[in-house]
């Protein structure tokens, strides 16, 4: 079994901040660094760390050469990767003293997949097999209409959370992964289980997990009919950089899925491995390696 990621990859450009720059204010950055990131490529790497045999699919643009060679460095398939003409995708990330961050996203060579290369790259894959997605990349909803068709089980991550999204079917996907903000902004209800009633009422076969930053995580399996329902803390730690925590329990997630793993255990991994990215910088170079989640234990 094997799993596509049809995503993005971007240059991160990554400043720290002593505050979020406000609007009419100009600010001084503390210190300046370009890193490997996109949703897609940091997700990636997580499956890939996590143990999962994993092919990247997306476009290569100007300047993202390092990001093919990245993605190759950490076993994963970069046979689905199309070069373009566009500039590389990037993202502008502030990042504060708590950690957190602030990012603005330019497209760029994410939004050049084409009609063609998504025939192409699906041609390879087949039932049983598991396609990743989140929403940093044009033709999603064609990417999700084709691998239904396969038979391919479906993980949406619903990131970032905007109109493009009316062009997916729910009602195909497997999982469907968003933090607490997107699971508002997706039903209106600002209560997780509240947001998942109204997600079970509209598309029956979803199961879902929301990430609550601090407060942890809940996830809801919908199997043979039936719906288990999980609770995960998350693992204290120090905070140096949260970009990429949400991508690298994704990947864990997701992992742990494919191995047909109990849904706690999943959860439990997944938050483990997120600890750790937080307490290092950058989104890709920070999600661990699985022996490491495996041997520390308790962050
Ligand atoms: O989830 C973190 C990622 O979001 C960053 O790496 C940035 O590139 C944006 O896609």
């Amino acid at each position: 079994m094997k799993v596509l990621n049809f995503g993005s990859l971007n240059l991160d450009y990554v400043y720290r901040v002593d505050h979020f720059v406000r609007a009419g204010e100009t600010l001084s950055a503390l210190e300046q660094t370009v890193k490997a990131g996109g949703k897609g490529l940091n997700q990636s790497i997580a499956l890939a760390r996590a143990g999962a045999t994993v092919y990247h699919a997306g476009c290569e643009g100007r300047g993202g050469e390092g990001l093919r060679a990245l993605l190759r460095d950490n076993g994963v398939g970069d046979q689905y990767l199309r070069r373009v003409e566009a500039l590389q995708g990037n993202a502008m990330i502030q990042v504060n003293p708590a950690g957190e961050n602030c990012i603005l996203l330019f497209g760029g060579s994410n939004q050049c997949i084409t009609e063609a290369q998504i025939r192409e790259t699906f041609a390879d894959f087949g039932a049983g097999d598991w396609l990743v997605l989140q929403n940093e990349v044009n033709g999603i909803g064609r990417m999700v209409e084709t691998a239904h068709a396969k038979g391919m089980r479906i993980a949406l991550n619903a990131s970032p959370c905007n109109g493009k999204l009316a062009e997916v079917d729910f009602g195909k996907l497997s999982w469907l992964l968003v933090n607490e903000i997107e699971a508002e902004q997706l039903s209106g209800c600002r209560e997780p289980e509240k947001a998942w009633e109204w997600i079970h009422e509209r598309y029956a076969q979803l199961s879902v997990l929301i990430t609550l930053g601090s407060a942890g995580s809940r996830a809801w399996r919908v199997l043979d009919g039936r719906v288990e329902k999980a609770c995960q803390k998350a693992y204290a730690v120090q905070a140096v950089d949260t970009t990429g925590a949400g991508d690298t329990y994704t990947g864990y997630f997701i992992c742990g899925m494919m191995e047909n793993r109990p849904l706690q255990e999943c959860m439990d991994r997944a938050a483990r491995a997120a600890a750790i990215a937080v307490t290092r910088p950058g989104a890709a170079e920070s999600i661990p390696a699985r022996e490491l989640v495996d041997r520390e234990g308790t962050p």
